[in-house]
């Protein structure tokens, strides 16, 4: 058996079309959808992340900005240029783009983002209206993977599910959205016990660690659709999953390729809540 390929790539492509319509509509009301970017120091996968964020907002005729402040900027200054696009009604959309410098106390820069902007999805208030069933703006990985799960058409309603990575960008929220679809969700993370003994009992595997190649077709039931997260280099500076694909994809079901699979959801979903954000504001 040789899995299913689901390409985040193709997807992307799809929903890129809905969105140009999207766009046009907002356009013909006099109303631009706008993201403003804030990057802070020389971080060179933060610098790549951004560049491709803005070529896709370009592409689609947003109103783009990358501000790129000095990697010794105070808190105190950081927040009040939160605090300028909070109140900027060209920008629907605001992203602080993570990890930030040690001075600053990251929770308190998003916090300060204003909960309608926050096309991250990443502010307490956003994360909480998820956690009761209330979803308005999700983090961008996960909702991507809700999407492609649901492009190619993979079960999940009484489904078992496992999550391996437990952080608020990927893991937190994506066990709580299979779970809204009625999986039975497990999160795992470094300190669990016999982790390929928990992942094979999984329909949908799910895997943000960050360790290349980490899962091996030990840890995969037959048929299982397996998603990617993982971004690694290996020692020839080649773009690696978490997932040994090779060997995995004569076991699973499903899986996402690397690079081209969760990669381009995730800047999707980002353009996508923006020109919700944009429809909301401006209606
Ligand atoms: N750093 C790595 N991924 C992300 C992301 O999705 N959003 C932000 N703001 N920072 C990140």
């Amino acid at each position: 058996m040789s899995a299913i390929i689901m390409s985040g790539k193709t997807l992307a492509d799809e929903m890129t079309i809905e969105m140009q319509n999207d766009v046009n509509q907002l356009k013909k009301k006099g109303v631009t959808p706008g993201l403003v970017v804030l990057l802070v120091g020389e971080d060179s996968a933060s610098q790549t992340y951004v560049k491709n964020k803005e070529k896709r907002a370009k592409a689609l005729g947003f109103h783009s900005l990358i501000r790129h402040y000095p990697v010794d900027i105070t808190e105190e200054e950081l927040l009040n240029e939160v605090n300028h696009y909070n109140e900027d009604p060209a920008f629907h959309g605001i992203l602080v783009q993570l990890p930030l410098p040690k001075q600053i106390d990251s929770d308190k820069v998003v916090n300060a983002i204003d909960s309608v902007k926050d096309v991250d999805g990443f502010h307490p208030i956003n994360m909480g209206k998820l956690l009761i069933g209330q979803p308005d703006k999700i983090p961008c990985t996960p909702y991507g993977i809700i999407k492609l799960l649901e492009r190619y058409q993979v079960d999940i309603d009484g489904k078992t599910a496992v999550m391996i990575g437990r952080s608020n960008i990927v893991g937190k929220p994506m066990a709580q959205l299979l779970m809204m679809k009625n999986a039975t969700v497990t999160i795992a993370h470094s300190r669990t016990k016999d982790l390929a003994a928990l992942a094979r009992t999984a329909d949908i595997l799910v895997v943000a660690i960050g360790r290349g190649h980490f899962v091996t077709k030990e840890f995969i039931k037959p048929g299982a659709a397996v998603i990617d997260v993982g971004m690694n280099r290996d020692k020839n500076g080649k773009l690696i999953g978490d997932v040994k694909s090779d060997e995995v994809a004569e076991v699973a079901g499903y899986l996402t390729p690397v690079p081209k699979g969760v990669g381009p959801m995730t800047i999707t979903m980002l353009l996508y809540q923006t020109i919700e954000s944009a429809k909301k504001i401006s209606a």
